[in-house]
């Protein structure tokens, strides 16, 4: 993201998520079925617009914020939350490092490197983490469309990423089936998710919503800019809007009772 965005532009969050990916109305309506919220974690802070944004909403949480990066000068500084150093590629250190935050989180949002693999780590050990009935949101799912760039860049040619297990997940709730022993260790690959992980993930998720924007973004991430080639599916500054792009997806998953 650039330069903050005029507030008109921005509803409340200031971040991609309203402007380019329009996922902010997906989230207002899950987020409605939350009740009193006490703690929210997300990873991915970058400049804290989406801090502020969860500050704004829930404002009697406790919020934690994951990054790489150690605290930046403009992260909000406000006693109500932390932030936590943590890389979504050490799988063990991240282990460790959220056991330490301890159970009982309303709000998980992951919104960090969208790298599969991190992707997946943070699924595996970030959603035990929430208490009966709270939401995990995967964000960018789309990195694990297996046309991606980053997909292409980090996997093997049909390795099985969360974007595969989610829809594994939906589809099996759908129809009333379990995930079979079999397709569990179909949805395995050596770095993202083990079999038991696939099979302690379909136990415990009781919902799951997929989004993807339909629509064009408000305005363009790279230049800022609403005027757009509505036929060429351009904006003016030549980056593509086309539907066709592997962009804008994200997940809710609910969490049932813990196991
Ligand atoms: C998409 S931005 C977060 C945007 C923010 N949530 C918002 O909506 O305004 C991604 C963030 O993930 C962090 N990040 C990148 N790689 C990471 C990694 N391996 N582990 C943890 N955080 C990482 C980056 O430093 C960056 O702040």
């Amino acid at each position: 993201m650039g330069e903050q965005a005029p507030l008109h532009w921005t509803d409340p969050t200031g971040s991609d998520k309203h402007f380019w990916h329009r996922f902010s109305p997906f989230y207002r309506r899950h987020f409605a079925t939350l009740g009193p919220v006490g703690r929210v974690l997300e990873f991915g802070v970058l400049n804290g617009a989406s801090i502020r944004w969860l500050r704004g909403l829930f404002p009697a949480a406790e919020i934690v914020g994951v990054d790489i990066l150690p605290v930046q000068p403009d992260w909000p500084a406000d006693p109500a939350v932390r932030y936590m150093r943590a890389d979504q590629g050490d799988r063990a250190g991240l282990e460790v490092a959220l056991v330490g935050l301890g159970a009982g989180f309303d709000l998980v949002i992951e919104d960090g490197s969208h790298v599969p693999q991190h992707q997946a780590a943070c699924l595996a050990a970030a959603f035990p983490l929430l208490r009966p009935g709270g939401l995990y949101v995967l964000e960018d799912l789309h990195t694990s469309l297996p046309w991606h760039a980053l997909y292409r860049h980090h996997c093997a040619p049909d390795t099985p990423g969360s974007l595969h297990l989610l829809l594994a997940i939906e589809h099996a709730l759908a129809v009333g089936r379990p995930i079979l022993p079999a397709e569990a260790a179909r949805l395995a690959a050596p770095g993202l998710f083990s079999a038991g992980e696939v099979a302690a993930l379909a136990a415990r998720v009781a919902a799951v919503e997929i989004f993807r924007r339909g629509s064009l973004p408000l305005r363009c991430w790279s230049c800022g800019s609403d005027r757009f080639d509505y036929v060429a599916l351009r904006c003016g500054c030549g980056v593509s809007l086309s539907l066709a792009e592997p962009d804008s997806m994200t997940a809710v998953l609910r969490a049932g009772a813990s196991g």
